[in-house]
Order: C-alpha cells, then structure tokens, then sequence
C-alpha cells in the first residue's frame, strides 16, 4: 500500500539519490518519489507539484542547500530535511534559519529516516488541525514603557482561547520579559532551548510550551543568564532578533492565533521579529512625549524598516485618562486611525495583573472588557483601518 508522503529528494549524487530512493521505497509512510539534481531544480519542482517532504543534500553544483531550502520555503509548505555529512552544528543551525525544519547525518539508517518522516507527519497534522494554514502571527510592541503591551498580550490571548481558538502566547522581550507573570504561570523554560538540541523546531516549541489552559500555551522569553547562554550555544551569539524571529514562525505551526510580545519596538528581538509577523500592533497611550515618540517610531517602522503601512496599526491604551490628549485630535495629528481605543480602568487592571488572569474573566462587562472584544475581533479579521486622509 501507498503512503500519505510525497518526499522530492535533493543530490547531486545519481548514487545516493538512488539508495535513498530504495530506502523509501521500503517506507511505509512514503507514496510517491520525486527526484532533483541540484538546488535550482528542486525549488523549481516544489512549486509545481505538491510536496511533503524534501530530503535536502547541502553542497550541490548551481544551487546550494541552504539557498534552496531559503527560497522553496517561500513557495510551498514542504517540511524540508536537511542531509549532510558535516555533522556540524553550524549547518544545522543555518538550515534552521532558511526554514529547515529538521536534520539528517548520512549515512542515515532506515529508522533514523522513518523517525524523521514520523515528525514530518505529526507536523501535517497539526498543519490540518489549522485548516492547514500556518497561524496568525500579531506582535505586541511599543516605544515607550508601561504603555500595556504585555498585558494586552496576556488578556487577547485569554479571551481568544476562551472561544476555543488554539492560541500560543510568545514572550520575544528578551531579558526582561514577563508575560508568565501575567498569565499566571510559573516556569523555568524559554524558547532559548528550541535552538540547543536538534530537531523541528516547532516540536522543540512545543515541548518549552507551558499550558495556561485548554487552548493556551505559552513560549516564555529567555531572561536568565543561562538562558541566553542556550541562544549562544544555539549559535545566536549576536543575532537574538533572528532567533525571536524563526520562534515567532515556528509557532505558526502551534496554533492557529499567536500573539507575540515584543517588548520595545527598538530592542534586541523586535525589528527582526517585526519581519516575520502578519501584523504589528503598537501600543500607545495619550500623553504628548509619548505621541510624539509614536509618530517618530511609526515613521521607522516603515521608513527607515522597510514595513509596510499595511501591517502596522496603533492601539491606543489608557485613551480616557485625565488630562491626556483627546483620540480625535491624535488621529489628526498622527494622520491615521487607531485600530482600537482601550479605556484606563487602574482597578480592574491591577487585578487582573495580580491574579494572572484577564480583565474579561473578572469584569466581562466592564469598558475595559468589551474594548479588548472589538479588538480581538480586530485582529481576527487581519483589519487594518486605512490611512486617514
Ligand atoms: N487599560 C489600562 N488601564 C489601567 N492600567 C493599565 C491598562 N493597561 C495596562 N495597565 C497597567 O499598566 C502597567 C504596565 O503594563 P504592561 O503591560 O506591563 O506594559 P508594557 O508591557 O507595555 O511595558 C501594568 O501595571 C498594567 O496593569
Ligand atoms: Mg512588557
């Protein structure tokens, strides 16, 4: 009997592209076999047929492994496993940061290859479990401090898995993130050690995930001294924001929402971050020094960043408060509509702060309450108000 796979195998070598043929033949989960001789013609083949696996050699005439796996994950779903010789970690980290997803030493044995097929399938599983789409990745982050990042974060993510949507909350504020502490959870795991071991980083992701409840889980931030030891050891010496970057789309494979805290726009993890997520959410509030650092940041975000208008809304936190600047005025000012107005409720926030849970489940009908509603549909719906003009 045919297996579910379609595995495309990438060599230069007729000879081993031949035993590895023999040896999925022989495997159970494998239906069809597709051959490439070089990088080039494998990119070219993942985009017209349809893909499961890619077994991926690294050196290759005309096109590499790396750039392959860079450019075919743009254009199919495909889980790529890199094949290589060179047991060396460096490989293995850059093929993650292409889009790698898992790594095989040859020469590999028949059950070192089913075992990898098994989390290729265990992978598409999860992937139709989202429809077969890749989650929603919405970053939370902010220029100023104490605008309510994180506890936007804490409190969507609460609200949206209480409508039984999978959602995976992700701490990307490196050092000082404290979004666990919001959720009511006590850890010692971060996604710093996703990248220490091999293997697919979305199980990695999985297993450094904490429960919060049926539909949550949550990816702590490295913050201790040994966890950004992990990151190094992981190969990320200068490079956290690449690393926050690939765990924010490693989680796309956990749920189908994933709510990402940054923490200051202009930190180590965000601008890189910011790349990958499907929409960027800065928060704000209506003091005059902190709008004039929104209207200075907005232009970064997309000026001198390079992101697009289309991806990046404000939410205005704390909108009411005595003595701050009307959201009418501000919208002028700024020449753009905030995504959402959140009204200052200091109670009812430093309640929900205190018992780890969200303002919905305290006061479900307070102000507060029914603006984050609109916001969560807001952001379900991926709507991004336009320009005022
Ligand atoms: N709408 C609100 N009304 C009153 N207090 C708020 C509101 N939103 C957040 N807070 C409070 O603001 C403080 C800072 O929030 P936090 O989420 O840690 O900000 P950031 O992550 O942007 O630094 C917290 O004490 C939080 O309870
Ligand atoms: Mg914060």
């Amino acid at each position: 009997m045919k297996g579910p796979l379609t595995v495309l195998v990438v060599d230069d070598n007729a000879e081993f592209r031949a035993g590895l043929k023999r040896l999925l033949q022989a495997e159970p989960l494998v239906g069809q076999i597709l051959e490439a001789e070089d990088g080039l013609r494998a990119v070219e083949t993942a985009s017209r047929a349809p893909v499961d696996v890619v077994l991926m050699d690294i050196n290759m005439p005309r096109m590499d492994g790396l750039s392959a796996t860079a450019q075919l994950t743009q254009v199919s779903p495909a889980y790529v496993i890199m094949v290589s010789v060179e047991h060396e970690r460096d490989y293995f980290r850059r093929a993650m940061q292409v889009g790698a997803r898992d790594f095989l030493v040859k020469p590999f044995q028949a059950e070192e290859l089913h075992a990898a097929l098994e989390r290729a399938m265990a992978s598409r599983r999860r992937a139709s479990l989202r429809g077969g789409r890749p989650g929603r990745a919405v970053l939370f982050t902010s220029f100023q401090g104490g605008a309510g990042c994180t506890s936007l974060v804490a409190w969507l993510a609460r609200l949206a898995a209480s409508r039984r949507n999978e959602v995976v909350a992700v701490d990307l504020d490196i050092r000082l993130g404290n979004l666990s502490w919001y959720l009511g959870v006590e850890t010692s795991a971060s996604w710093a050690q996703v990248w220490v071991e091999e293997g697919d980083a979305v199980e990695r992701l999985a297993e450094a995930a904490v429960r919060v409840d049926d539909c949550l889980r949550l990816v702590p931030a490295p913050t201790t001294l040994e966890q950004l030891a992990d990151l190094e050891r992981g190969g990320f010496e200068e490079e956290y924001g690449q690393a926050a970057a690939r765990v924010l789309d490693a989680a796309r494979g956990l749920g189908r929402l994933v709510l990402g805290d940054a923490g200051h726009a202009l930190g180590e993890t965000a601008p890189a971050a910011m790349h990958s997520a499907d929409q960027i959410l800065v928060v704000a509030t209506p003091e005059v020094p902190a709008i004039h650092r929104l209207a200075r940041g907005l232009e970064l975000l997309t000026g001198h960043m390079g992101l697009p208008a289309h991806k990046v809304a404000v939410v205005l936190n704390r909108c009411d408060e005595p003595g701050g600047i009307a959201p009418r005025q501000l919208q002028e000012e700024l020449g753009r509509e905030f995504l959402a107005l959140l009204p200052a409720d200091y109670r009812l926030a430093a309640e929900a702060c205190n018992l780890g849970r969200s303002v919905h489940q305290i006061r479900g009908r307070s102000r507060l309450t029914r603006s984050l509603i609109s916001l969560l549909d807001a952001v379900m719906d991926g709507a991004v108000p336009p320009r005022a003009s």
